[in-house]
């Protein structure tokens, strides 16, 4: 393939990928947006493998073994990953988009030919580029493997709060700089390896402490910050190995992570830069001490009971969460939905930002299970209708309904917006236990008078609800 053939194939993947963000906006087009995505992938691949990039038959074959070594991991993975397990595999694959930009960096810096012919300001530049790729992946490699563990529950969700711990990472910084300045003016390769191998070392610790120290009830906005992050490592790998579509391409994730981020942390009412910084705004609440205390008596109920309430009721809003993805209740709830809905009542779902594991999460979910998408709101839509529906049915949720946030100022969750279920003129919250969700915190709203608890797994108290209500 020839260059400008090559150049022409860059250009018109990166249009498809901006049409794939501008797809995946929307839950209606977001199928579409995919395509696009699917689409210019596979422009983007081959028009690297057979390009002017890849040097000779020899490289095409290594490339191709490379990507079926790559592609049968990768199928392995999204085959046997569970729903509920997505944010941990996305958390791993950030990894290794920092790891790649490390190696990357290391290889280019040893390369004989890649800089022999740079000289005066074009060496310098390159150099830059070598460590500042080095820096980002090393950054999101140690930080997105933290994130994996904490996700995953093999770390715990506390936060680490090191004494000093902005000083810590103000004089890391200030020895990232020092180093990068020493490395390059350095006279000899093995001297700024020695320099890059420092830094490396410096940033990986960097990545382990800053998510180490951000409670679990900030890890929603860490997934899409080190989405931006792993979209900077690519685009710094890009600038290494002049691929203008790299460079694009992490670009484009690396904004839009970032442009995530910030939505995310407005509706968890975080400051953004304090959440990056690691740790910054992070109490020793509840969650930090190490859990909830169950306080006051709740009101059990049954599904026929349940089925009775929802019959009675002229409004219903159902509030999804992370329990209905790891009972898979979502096809029941779509079914007890139509038979509501066929008997006229007004049933709407209320969807929180960070319901779940990941962003969309529930929408998803629901989507799968096709709930039609005008009966699906985000909480600021509905927040204000509580007072005026009959029952709130929440299933598998805690934190995003949890008063606490609003009335406690010391409770990790503090101050972000929850959708108001207790307003209902009966909430029902159906979970297995009185355990407390993945802030740690005990949730009010299960003592509270109006509200009734139908205990057990979401999907067998649903398969009940459906069948009393069809009885
Ligand atoms: P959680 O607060 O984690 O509560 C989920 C509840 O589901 C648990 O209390 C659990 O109680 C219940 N549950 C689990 N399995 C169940 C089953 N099979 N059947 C019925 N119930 C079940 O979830 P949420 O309300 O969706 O809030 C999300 C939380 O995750 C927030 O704290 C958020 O910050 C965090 N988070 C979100 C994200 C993103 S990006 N969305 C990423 C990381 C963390 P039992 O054990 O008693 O059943």
């Amino acid at each position: 393939m020839s260059y400008s053939l090559a150049t022409a194939s860059y250009i018109g993947a990166t249009i498809l990928f901006i049409l794939c963000l501008g797809g995946l906006s929307n839950q209606e087009t977001a199928r579409r947006g995919n395509l696009y995505g699917m689409i210019g992938m596979a422009i983007a691949v081959v028009a690297t493998i057979f390009g002017p990039y890849v040097a000779g038959f020899g490289g095409v074959v290594w490339v191709i073994f490379a990507m079926l070594i790559g592609a049968s991991v990768g199928l392995y993975a999204a085959r046997k990953v569970q729903m509920t397990q997505m944010p941990e595999l996305v958390a791993l694959m950030h990894s290794l988009v920092g790891l790649a930009a490390m190696l990357v960096g290391f290889a280019t810096y040893v390369d004989p030919i890649a800089a022999s012919h740079l000289g005066g300001a074009e060496k310098t530049i390159h150099e830059i580029e070598i460590y500042v790729g080095i820096l980002i992946g090393a950054v999101t490699f140690s930080g997105s493997v933290i994130a994996f563990g904490k996700l995953s529950g093999k770390i715990s969700g506390n936060p680490l709060l090191l004494p000093g711990r902005h000083w810590i990472n103000l004089i890391g910084l200030l020895v990232v700089i020092f180093f990068g300045r020493q490395f390059l003016h350095a006279d000899t390769t093995g001297e700024g390896m020695a320099y890059l191998i420092v830094m490396t070392i410096i940033a990986l610790a960097f990545g382990v402490h800053m998510v180490m120290a951000i409670g679990g009830a900030d890890m929603p906005v860490v997934v899409s910050m080190l989405n931006s992050y792993s979209g900077w490592a690519a685009a710094a790998t890009g600038f290494m190995l002049s691929n203008d579509l790299l460079i694009v391409t992490g670009a484009l994730v690396g904004s839009s992570g970032a442009i995530l981020s910030y939505i995310m942390c407005e509706a968890m009412n975080r400051h953004f830069i304090s959440v990056i910084a690691g740790g910054f705004g992070t109490t020793s609440g509840a969650a930090a001490a190490g859990g909830a205390q169950p306080a006051g008596e709740v009101v059990p109920i049954l599904a026929p009971e349940t089925a009775e309430l929802l019959r009675d009721a002229k409004n219903v809003i159902i509030i999804p969460g992370y329990g209905m993805a790891v009972a898979q209740a979502q096809h029941t709830v779509y079914e007890i939905t139509r038979f509501l809905r066929d008997k006229g009542v007004n049933v709407r779902f209320g969807i929180h930002p960070v319901a779940g594991r990941m962003p969309g999460h529930m929408n998803v979910l629901l989507a799968e299970a096709k709930v039609p998408y005008d009966i699906v709101l985000e909480m600021d839509e509905l927040n204000d209708d509580f007072p005026k529906t009959d029952v709130a049915m929440v299933i598998g949720a805690n934190d995003i309904v949890n008063p606490g946030a609003q009335d406690d100022p010391s409770s990790p969750i503090a101050g972000m917006p929850v959708l108001e279920a207790w307003k209902a003129t009966t909430s029902i919250v159906m979970k297995r236990s009185m355990a407390s969700g993945y802030a740690g915190v005990d949730n009010p709203l299960f003592y509270k008078e109006n509200n009734r608890m139908l205990f057990g797994d979401a999907k067998k108290m649903l398969d009940e609800v459906l069948a009393a209500l069809k009885a």
